[in-house]
């Protein structure tokens, strides 16, 4: 069998319009915009509106990437929907845009990686095209985390955010395309973010209600450390395995939770911080959709070139992380 090249073909992005910024936060909780600058970079994120769902953003991104990639959407023939933050648990958010897109060729999938889940995701697509078992494959990473955010717990509710970012995954000319992938989870440390009711392991009742079990919470320091590790090792593994050097590296598309984290992050593998792209100031930490958002607009920046190499990383709620690098291919 003749391995093919996979490679992302069109890119679209949605952020819903409502503004919240750091002053907002200062009228919710105790914090002051000072603090939040200078601790995590954010200024600002987008909440999506009530009527909106996680599955409603999928779709306003996943049009545009059609439209970019030049492709309908009976020609997709899977659908992957990076999620923590999912319409329902059952059925899966893939499925619900599947159905109100007429994705009618299109097998369903949610992925729950959070804020990996969007390189966890282009992982299986790049397998899924180079074994030739599928020829495109739509690649989306959303959430809607304002609906899980404790708005009484200022370590967790003024870093995140709400948006979603979609591409087109499918065959590319030869050398170009995903290079390589590195996935990994440490699932010792899952108790550092998580939110603790609402599965089969602690069901809703009103005690856990009434102790706020069902927003997320996070020991933000645990979180931090593995972080500083996990984002230049796994950069540096696919690096590696790319056979490139990150002298190489032309820009890196992080996933957007601490500007220090990123800081910390270009000092330990070398590669100056002016290749590292970074919006989170406007949209704070949107998880799955985060690294799709980022590479969505430094594309429409004009600030990756045909030919280029890209590094996508990431770490998340698992915990988990990813990088992979791919050489642009339009
Ligand atoms: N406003 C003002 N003060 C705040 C605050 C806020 N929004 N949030 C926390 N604080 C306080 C704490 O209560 C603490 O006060 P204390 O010393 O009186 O107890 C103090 O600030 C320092 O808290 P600490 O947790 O040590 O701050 P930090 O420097 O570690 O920054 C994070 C906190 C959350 C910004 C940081 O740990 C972080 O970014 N962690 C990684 C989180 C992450 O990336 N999560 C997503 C993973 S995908």
């Amino acid at each position: 069998m003749k391995i093919k090249n996979a490679g992302i073909i069109g890119v679209g992005t949605y952020i819903p319009e409502k503004i919240m910024t750091n002053f907002d936060f200062e009228k919710i909780v105790e914090t002051t915009d000072e603090w939040i600058r200078t601790r995590t970079g954010v200024e600002e994120r987008r909440f999506a509106s009530p009527d909106q769902a996680t599955s409603d953003l999928c779709i306003k991104a996943a049009e545009q990437a059609l439209l970019s990639a030049k492709i309908k959407i009976e020609d997709i023939d899977m659908i992957l929907v990076a999620t923590c933050t999912p319409d329902f648990q059952i059925p899966s958010t893939a499925c619900i845009v599947q159905k109100k897109m007429g994705a009618l060729n299109a097998g369903a999938l949610d992925i729950n990686a959070a804020c990996s889940g969007f390189i966890y995701g282009l992982t299986l697509a790049n397998g899924l095209i180079k074994s030739s078992i599928y020829k495109n494959i739509l690649v989306i990473g959303a959430e809607t985390l304002s609906r899980v955010l404790d708005m009484e717990d200022r370590n967790t509710c003024i870093l995140f955010g709400d948006g979603a970012a979609a591409v087109v995954v499918s065959q590319v000319e030869s050398g170009y395309g995903i290079l390589s992938t590195y996935l990994g989870a440490d699932g010792d440390l899952g108790e550092a973010l998580t939110i603790k009711a609402g599965g089969t392991r602690n069901p809703i009742t009103s005690e856990r209600i009434e102790n706020r079990e069902q927003f997320l919470s996070m020991k933000g320091q645990e979180v931090f450390k593995f972080a500083v590790k996990a984002l230049p090792n796994a950069t540096l593994q696919a690096i590696n395995m790319a056979e490139i050097s990150p002298e190489d590296i032309n820009l890196v598309i992080p996933h957007q939770a601490n500007v220090r984290i990123i800081d910390a992050a270009s000092k330990k593998l070398g590669i100056p911080i002016e290749k590292f792209y970074m919006n989170l100031n406007k949209v704070g930490n949107t998880s799955a959709a985060s690294i799709g958002l980022a590479l969505g607009e430094a594309l429409e920046k004009g600030m990756i070139k045909k030919g280029e190499n890209v590094v996508l990383t990431g770490f998340g709620a698992g915990l988990t992380y990813g990088s992979l690098v791919m050489k642009w291919s339009y």
